[in-house]
């Protein structure tokens, strides 16, 4: 069998860090695109090298030229700008929008049959415009939220109740924004939920909250300390995302998924739980919530969209 072919569009922080774990984890050759000449080149040969002493037998190479792509089975989109300290992710818009229109094309016009993991900011509009752009089925274009605020969510509860991460298991719906909802009623620890522990005095409900609204600004307080946005879990969540459907894993994962019918949605991109397979997004779970999760959800949704109306103002073609 032939190996598997995995596409990095941009070759910045996440790019490279992503073009590292997916070599260790040998899920198939790397390919390192950027605009940027020399850049995916050197970082290349830089990650080829770590194949020797890490023991991974990987190609990794760097390009400049879309061609390269060209039968890729999982493409992961992080070409943009990040955030710099005092900028949210919707002050991204304008610059990575132009992005997701060339990456869209590049995608269309040699790799249309890859699963396309989206991660550039602000997410949920573009992932919705990476769509637009490329032409793919709504089920192989996903964008990485979820996995990676429900990681952050789960490291506070571990803190928080002195345990294993491992025994944590946490949500996050919504948009990967400052409106995400972590809801705490199917965040579990070893399969407690946390209103239950609440009650046995493990922790309080001021507790609870204060690490909810840590998780919503989580990606700001990396910003606020390291100057730019956030590399390393950001790269290993849209692995997990990669592996699942390499694998037939069929994960239930938070991403960000074209939801049509359910949530009360008629056709847009926003965080919620699905089922990652070979066939792409298998199955939008749709979980109960409760009125306050809802009303969450409700506001989540309604920046979501008015980010898609900025996307068409900005560019018609998406009208
Ligand atoms: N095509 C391909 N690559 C591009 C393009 C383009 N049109 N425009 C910019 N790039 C490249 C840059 O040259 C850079 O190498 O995208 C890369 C982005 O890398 P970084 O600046 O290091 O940003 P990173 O931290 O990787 O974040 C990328 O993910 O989480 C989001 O908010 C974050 O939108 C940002 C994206």
């Amino acid at each position: 069998m032939a190996r598997k072919k995995i596409a990095l569009i941009g070759a910045g922080n996440i790019g490279g860090t992503l073009a590292h774990l997916a070599a260790q984890k040998e899920l198939g050759d790397v390919v390192l695109f950027d605009i940027v000449e020399g850049v995916p080149q050197g970082k290349a040969l830089d990650l080829q090298q770590c194949g020797p002493v890490e023991g991974f037998d990987a190609k990794v190479t760097g390009t400049n030229d879309y061609k390269d792509i060209a039968g890729a089975d999982v493409i992961i989109v992080t070409a943009g700008v990040p955030r710099k300290p005092g900028m949210s992710r919707d002050d991204l818009l304008g610059i990575n929008l132009k992005v997701m229109k060339a990456v869209g094309e590049g995608i269309k016009a040699n790799a249309p049959d890859a699963f396309v993991i989206c991660i550039t900011n602000p997410l949920d509009a573009m992932v919705w415009a990476l769509r637009e752009f490329s032409g793919l089925p709504h089920n192989k274009v996903v964008g990485m939220a979820g996995v990676l605020d429900s990681a952050r969510f789960s490291t506070f509860l571990a803190e928080e109740f002195g345990v294993s991460v491992r025994d944590v298991s946490s949500f996050v719906l919504g948009g990967h924004g400052d409106t995400m909802v972590p809801v705490a009623e199917y965040s579990t620890i070893k399969g407690i939920p946390i209103p239950d522990l609440i009650k046995l005095g493990r922790s309080t409900q001021e507790r609870i909250d204060a690490i909810v609204k840590r998780t919503a600004v989580g990606g700001g307080e990396i910003v606020g300390l390291l100057g730019t946005s956030a590399f390393y879990a950001p790269a290993a969540s849209a692995i997990a995302m990669a592996e699942s459907y390499l694998g037939d894993q069929k994960r239930i994962l938070p991403s960000a998924a074209y939801v049509d019918g359910k949530y009360g949605l008629d056709g847009l991109y926003v965080g919620v739980p699905v089922v990652i397979g070979a066939g792409g997004v298998e199955e939008i779970v749709e979980i109960t919530l409760d009125d306050t999760a809802k009303a969450g959800l409700q506001v989540s949704i309604d920046a979501v969209k008015e980010l898609l109306v900025a996307c068409k103002g900005i560019d018609p073609s998406l009208a």
